[in-house]
């Protein structure tokens, strides 16, 4: 089956979050299982710079409107999945981050280069497409890609069966109505069935309106958007309710292979399940690193993180004292909103040696606290599914969560029963309040303080196949379906 992985971030090259983790690892466990897997993302100059062999297979003329023409280039990324770059220098040859320029505000045309984007996934699942290769399924990822659906939706040939996974409801590609016609969509669209949305142009809702499928990153996110909240439906939950019986959620897995405590380069010792000693050192090390006091007496929280009103980080800041006098140290690694960036380096400027603060974005040093800290923290206010936490699990650092979304999927609380049977992995609480957080938190230090319980949790958590073998098989379930083939018996 010939599968189509259409995305604006691919990690390592671009990554702004966990879509670009999902878009490098999730493609890979499918050509595993058996599926013709090929990638398409913009041509960033990260990407140009990174696959300097690759050959233009294409030249496209302009799609319609105000798309301008393009071309494919071909190339292999390391793990053997065929990399489709979609190469428009006055839309991607720019540097940075591919959402924002230099000062933080939107691309003033995101519309056209996600446009462009989605158009050409289009075209490569319609009767149009140029390349000897025709996939049988458009897998769009996020709004940037979503208008995909919409393209073929309106294309009465046969034409490619389209998935949209939302990887997160709150970026929705919202544009003015005049572009309907610059992105090349015909006037039909413009409409309550079509991409209209509130007098907008919405690219998230155009695609959840006519993907042939959709699903999202776990499942309890997919139960939680279609209940009318503003942190969950997000305005969308009425649609997404009646597309229900389409509708699914698919737990991420993570690449166990890039973050694996036996292997991991950026750590000072490794360490495993049965082999839990080598944890002591890496937090030695963090705490030289970050210039924490070295008390091995302490527990240490760590969070690593997008710093966003999403992540429930600003119940933190308020903690500083109660932590301080916990006792427990803290460091935190993260970037975003000014406001949440300033309130936790004076958080560190106060509590010297006790809590550090990196605003940064920083990979080996993510790697390091997820293998250094004892306890990790996502006090999320919604998340999708979140893969710190698995990360963190996988780690041997029981985390501390709020029950929401993919959160709620992975992390058991411990209690005596969950400890009893086994299911016991981190510590989770209802509100999003400093006071629920704080609570979980002494929960979590206290444990912590019971070694023999303390290696349950942590043996819990390290124990479980958090790899994508099997969120892999349940895509690969979908294709089938969306396609109308059997789907082979696994040999
Ligand atoms: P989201 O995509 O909502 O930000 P996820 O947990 O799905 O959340 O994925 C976040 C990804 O980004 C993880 O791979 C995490 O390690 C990484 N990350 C986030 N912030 C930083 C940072 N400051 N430095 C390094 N990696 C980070
Ligand atoms: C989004 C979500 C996050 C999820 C990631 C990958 O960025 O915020 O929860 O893990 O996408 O699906």
């Amino acid at each position: 089956l010939r599968v189509l992985f259409a995305t604006s971030e691919l990690a390592p090259w671009v990554k702004t979050g966990g879509l670009g983790d999902v878009a490098a690892a999730l493609p890979p466990a499918l050509r595993a299982a058996g599926l013709d897997v090929r990638l398409l993302v913009p041509a960033y100059p990260s990407l140009r710079r990174a696959f300097t062999g690759a050959s233009v297979i294409a030249e496209l003329p302009s799609l319609g409107g105000e798309l301008p023409a393009a071309r494919l280039f071909a190339a292999d990324t390391p793990t053997g999945v065929p990399l489709l770059l979609l190469d428009c220098p006055s839309l991607y040859d720019r540097p940075g981050n591919p959402y924002l320029n230099g000062d933080g505000h939107d691309w003033p045309d995101n519309a056209l280069r996600f446009g462009l984007l989605s158009r050409v996934a289009a075209l490569l699942g319609s009767a149009d497409c140029p390349l000897a290769w025709q996939p049988q399924v458009i897998h769009c990822n996020d709004w940037q890609t979503a208008l995909a659906a919409s393209h073929l939706h309106y294309d009465d040939r046969p034409r490619a069966a389209t998935l949209l996974t939302i990887h997160n409801l709150a970026f929705q590609g919202i544009f003015g109505a005049h572009l309907l016609g610059a992105l090349g969509l015909p006037s039909r669209a413009w409409a309550m069935e079509g991409v209209e949305y509130h007098g907008y142009l919405s690219f998230l809702k155009g695609g959840l309106q006519h993907a042939d499928w959709i699903n999202t990153v776990s499942p309890c996110y997919a139960r939680e958007i279609q209940t009318q909240t503003p942190e969950a439906g997000m305005g969308l939950d009425g649609l997404l309710r009646w597309r229900s019986a389409r509708l699914s959620g698919i737990l991420n897995g993570i690449d166990t292979a890039c973050w694996n405590p036996a292997g991991d380069p950026h750590l000072a010792t490794p360490y495993a399940m049965d082999a839990l000693d080598g944890k002591a050192d890496n937090k030695r090390a963090l705490q030289q690193r970050q210039g924490l006091a070295e008390r091995s007496d302490l527990p240490l929280l760590g969070v690593v993180s997008r710093l966003t009103e999403q992540k429930g980080l600003d119940l933190l800041p308020p903690l500083a004292a109660a932590i301080a006098a916990l006792p427990a140290q803290l460091v935190v690694l993260g970037s975003g909103e000014h406001r949440l960036e300033a309130a936790f380096r004076a958080m560190a400027e106060r509590h010297p040696g006790q809590f550090a603060v990196s605003i940064d974005y920083d990979e080996a040093l993510a790697h390091q606290i997820e293998a250094g800290a004892d306890i990790f923290l996502m006090p999320s206010r919604f998340e999708p599914c979140g893969l710190n936490q698995m990360y963190s699990l996988r780690y041997g650092t029981p985390p501390v969560v709020r029950r929401t979304g993919g959160l709620a999927d992975t992390v058991i609380d411990c209690n005596p029963a969950t400890l009893a049977d086994g299911s016991a992995n981190g510590f989770v609480f209802e509100h999003a309040t400093a006071e629920a957080l704080f609570a979980a938190l002494q929960h979590a230090v206290a444990t912590w303080q019971r070694p023999a319980d303390w290696q349950r949790l942590q043996r819990n958590g390290m124990a479980r196949d958090w790899s994508w073998n099997d969120p892999a098989q349940r895509y690969t379930e979908i294709y089938f379906r969306l396609c109308g083939v059997a789907q082979p018996l696994p040999a």
